[in-house]
C-alpha cells in the first residue's frame, strides 16, 4: 500500500515537471518572437529613407511598417520616380540613396501602367481608409477606376503576392504609410 501511494505521488510529480518544462518552452518560444518582431521595428527605424510622423499612431507598427515596405516589399523601386539619387543607384554598383524628396509619390511608368502616390492625402495613405486599402492588397481592385478598357484589377502591382500577408503586416504597412510625408512624383 505504502509502495502504491508513493509510486502515485512520483508519476504525479514527474507529469507536472513535465508540464511546467512545456509551458517554460512555450514561453522561450514566445520570447524569442518578440525579439525576432522587435529587431525587425527597429531595423525598420533604422532604414526609413524619410521623417516619420507617428503622432496618434503604435509606433512599434509603424516600425514594422517600415521593415516590410523598404526591407522586404521592394515597393520603392517601383513607387518612386527615379527611385535613387544620381550617384546613389545600386544598380549602377553605386551605394544606394533614396529618393526622399519624391519618395513613394508614384510615377514610373510600366507600359501603359503608372504606380500610383502612396503617401497620405488628408492623413490617409493614398487617401484609402484601412479596409480600403486592405481590399487593395488582398484582391487588386482599383478604386480609381484608371483603365477600365484594359482591367478593373491593378496590373504589376505584385499584389497576388501581398495578399497572402497577415492582417497584422497589412496593418504595419498602413500605419507608416500613414506616417511618411505627403510628396508628388518626380518628374
Ligand atoms: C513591380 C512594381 C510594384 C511594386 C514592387 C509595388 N507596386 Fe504598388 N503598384 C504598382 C503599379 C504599376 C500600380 C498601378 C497599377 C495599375 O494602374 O494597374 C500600383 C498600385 C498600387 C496601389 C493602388 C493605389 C491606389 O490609389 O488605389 C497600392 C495601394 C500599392 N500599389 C501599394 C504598394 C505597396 C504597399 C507596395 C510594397 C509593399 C507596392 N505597391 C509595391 C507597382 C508596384
Amino acid at each position: 500500500m505504502k509502495y502504491l501511494a508513493t509510486s502515485i505521488l512520483a508519476i504525479a510529480a514527474i507529469g507536472v515537471s513535465l508540464g511546467v518544462m512545456q509551458h517554460k518552452a512555450h514561453a522561450d518560444n514566445d520570447s524569442s518572437q518578440e525579439a525576432l518582431e522587435r529587431n525587425r521595428i527597429e531595423e525598420g527605424f533604422r532604414i526609413a529613407p524619410v521623417y516619420l510622423n507617428y503622432d496618434h499612431k503604435d509606433r512599434n507598427l509603424v516600425g514594422l511598417g517600415s521593415y516590410l515596405v523598404n526591407a522586404v516589399g521592394g515597393c520603392n523601386d517601383c513607387h518612386t520616380n527615379p527611385s535613387y539619387l544620381p550617384g546613389g543607384d545600386p544598380f549602377r554598383g553605386q551605394t544606394k540613396i533614396v529618393n526622399s524628396q519624391h519618395y513613394l509619390a508614384g510615377g514610373q511608368a510600366f507600359g501603359p501602367f503608372i504606380s500610383r502616390n502612396l503617401t497620405p492625402e488628408n492623413g490617409l495613405p493614398e487617401g484609402h481608409t484601412l479596409a480600403e486599402f486592405k481590399n487593395i492588397l488582398r484582391t487588386g481592385i482599383d478604386y480609381d477606376h484608371l483603365h477600365p478598357q484594359i482591367s478593373p484589377l491593378l496590373q504589376v502591382m505584385p499584389w497576388p503576392t501581398y495578399q497572402s500577408m497577415t492582417d497584422h503586416d497589412i496593418e504595419a504597412i498602413y500605419a507608416y504609410l500613414s506616417s511618411i510625408p505627403p510628396a508628388t512624383p518626380g518628374p
